[in-house]
């Protein structure tokens, strides 16, 4: 029997995939964990406080609750990493080892850890990126996950450790919001639309970046936690690709919808980090091993999350 433990369930994509995983394996299969009790936790069946830098009490919890899967989640996003590079590297790099740990020494089914679009940088090519290419990320947040990608395959290889892991691009919903990613504008700007307020873009008008909508992203984590074991070849992490969009596009998609919105350019240091990453990823690798598809583009979500927001 499945049991699963997630970490880092308060965040953005977790407060969904949390409630998602529980419709699949049964609330009592799944464990919500965070580092404090927010405003998202409260709608968890089961839910404890775990800081991941704490390996004595995450391995308790694994023992007591009979842990068999962990969804690794928490970490210090692109633009609040750079902000504090050493609290970012020391989160995102000690939680995932102590993780990793855990996984290699009480030999649980299967890890999974979100990588993301940010392992790439000014020199990889940025036009449908491909899955094995250039890597030279120049944020911290992008030098963990690379980092992070690199002790995934090494867990596997040298200890069996069956992990697995996305490179999200930028994820788009409107449950809960994003905490301090260089995307979030692609969230903030429905908000606003939806208030019938302007918005204030901190990236310029053109800006090209790689973009999916919640309920793909949901479905791509389960669908690769759930693909045979002989079908995943990728054990650093799996480009998956939905969409790309700049700003302005995603303005004039929104005011379809709403003709009055309004929006602005004011770029901060964010548009340095956006100019070093693709504008568009290459995911046939995801499609080929374990058949990976996409649902939603830029119309169909911004209809989606319009209407939603209601
Ligand atoms: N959405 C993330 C960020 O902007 C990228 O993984 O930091």
């Amino acid at each position: 029997m499945d049991k699963i433990l997630i970490i880092g369930a308060g965040g953005q994509l977790g407060a969904e995939l949390t409630l998602a995983l529980a419709k699949v394996y049964g609330d009592e299969h799944v464990i919500a964990t965070d580092i404090k009790n927010g405003d998202h936790t409260a709608a968890f069946a089961r839910f404890e406080v775990l800081d991941v830098m704490d390996a004595e009490r995450l391995a308790a919890l694994v023992d007591e609750n009979k842990i068999t899967q962990i969804y690794h989640l928490a970490a210090i996003l692109s633009a609040t990493g750079e902000k504090n590079p050493k609290l970012a590297w020391k989160l995102n790099m000690d939680g995932l080892i102590n993780v990793l740990d855990v996984a290699k020494e009480k030999q649980l089914d299967k890890i999974f850890w979100p990588s993301s679009i940010a392992v790439f940088g000014p020199t990889t090519p940025a036009d449908l990126t491909p899955q094995h290419t250039i890597m030279d990320p120049n944020t911290i947040y992008g030098i963990s996950k690379l980092a992070g990608e690199r002790w995934c395959e090494y867990y596997f290889q040298k200890y069996n450790v069956d992990v697995r892991s996305l490179r999200y691009p930028g994820l788009i919903g409107y449950k809960s919001p994003p905490g301090g990613g260089t995307t979030d504008y692609a969230v903030d700007i429905f908000f606003k639309a939806r208030t019938g307020d302007a918005y204030t873009c901190f990236l310029n008008k053109d800006s090209y970046l790689p973009m999916m909508y919640m309920p793909d992203a949901i479905r791509a984590t389960i669908d690769l936690m759930e693909a045979e074991k002989s079908h995943i070849k990728v054990r650093s992490s799996y480009n998956v690709s939905a969409m790309s969009f700049s700003p302005e596009e995603i303005a004039s998609a929104i005011q379809q919808i709403i003709p009055t919105f309004k929006i602005t350019y004011e770029p901060d240091f964010r548009q340095a980090i956006a100019d070093s990453w693709p504008n568009a990823i290459d995911d046939q690798e995801a499609k080929r091993d374990w058949g990976w598809r996409p649902q939603y583009n830029l119309d169909s979500m911004t209809a989606d999350i319009l209407h939603h927001l209601k």
